[in-house]
């Protein structure tokens, strides 16, 4: 069965776990920017990973209109953030809000939807991503003041941080080999 991979990053962490998947299918990991040469259009299955941005997901208007355009194909979606992998403390509901935001269980009820957690590396965003980080920065600064949670994570961007790990793609391999 062929699996079209496509990945949208900017500071390589959504990268990696394109790669890692890419590799464990045997097959390409391909960049946003060429996704017309991805082979999409014959895949019987599309691959998608991306990252959070603003409670949004990077490219994710791409895949709906993939998806508007040829609805009966699988569709899987790995959505990367800082955010840490489910847990009591930090609950799936917060990851899930930022895939209903892109993709509505109404419009899209078939599309698997899996998190990985990335990191952070300020240096290597873009300038528009480091004036709003400084200002999110400012705005966790008081909240961590009352907030653990935001106190933690505050601390985790500030000195940046790698949280992939290849383990987390096995759930994704389960659903695409099962
Ligand atoms: C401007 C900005 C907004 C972000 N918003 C979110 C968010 O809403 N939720 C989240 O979990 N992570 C958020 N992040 C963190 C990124 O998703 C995280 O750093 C991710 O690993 C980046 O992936 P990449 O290395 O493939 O670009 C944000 C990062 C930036 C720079």
């Amino acid at each position: 069965m062929s699996t079209a991979v496509v990945y949208c990053s900017q500071t390589g962490f959504t990268e990696k776990y394109a790669r890692w998947l890419a590799e464990s299918l045997g097959t390409r990991a391909v960049p946003f920017a060429d996704r017309a040469s991805a082979g999409v259009a014959a895949a019987e299955t599309v691959v998608f990973l991306s990252w959070f941005h603003a409670g949004g997901l990077k490219g994710a208007r791409w895949l709906r209109s993939v998806m508007d355009a040829r609805p009966e194909r699988r569709y899987v979606v790995v959505g990367v953030g800082a955010y840490p992998m489910p847990s009591d403390e930090w609950p799936k509901s917060e990851t899930d809000a930022g895939f209903e935001h892109a993709f509505p269980h109404e419009r899209y009820p078939r599309l698997a939807r899996f998190y990985c957690q990335g990191g952070f590396d300020f240096d290597r965003l873009c300038a528009l991503d480091k004036l709003a980080m400084r200002a999110f920065f400012r705005m966790q600064a008081k909240e961590a003041e009352t907030d653990p949670r935001a106190a933690f994570a505050l601390d985790a961007m500030r000195e940046g941080f790698d949280g992939t790990r290849r383990e987390y793609l096995q759930p994704v391999l389960e659903h695409l080999r099962g």
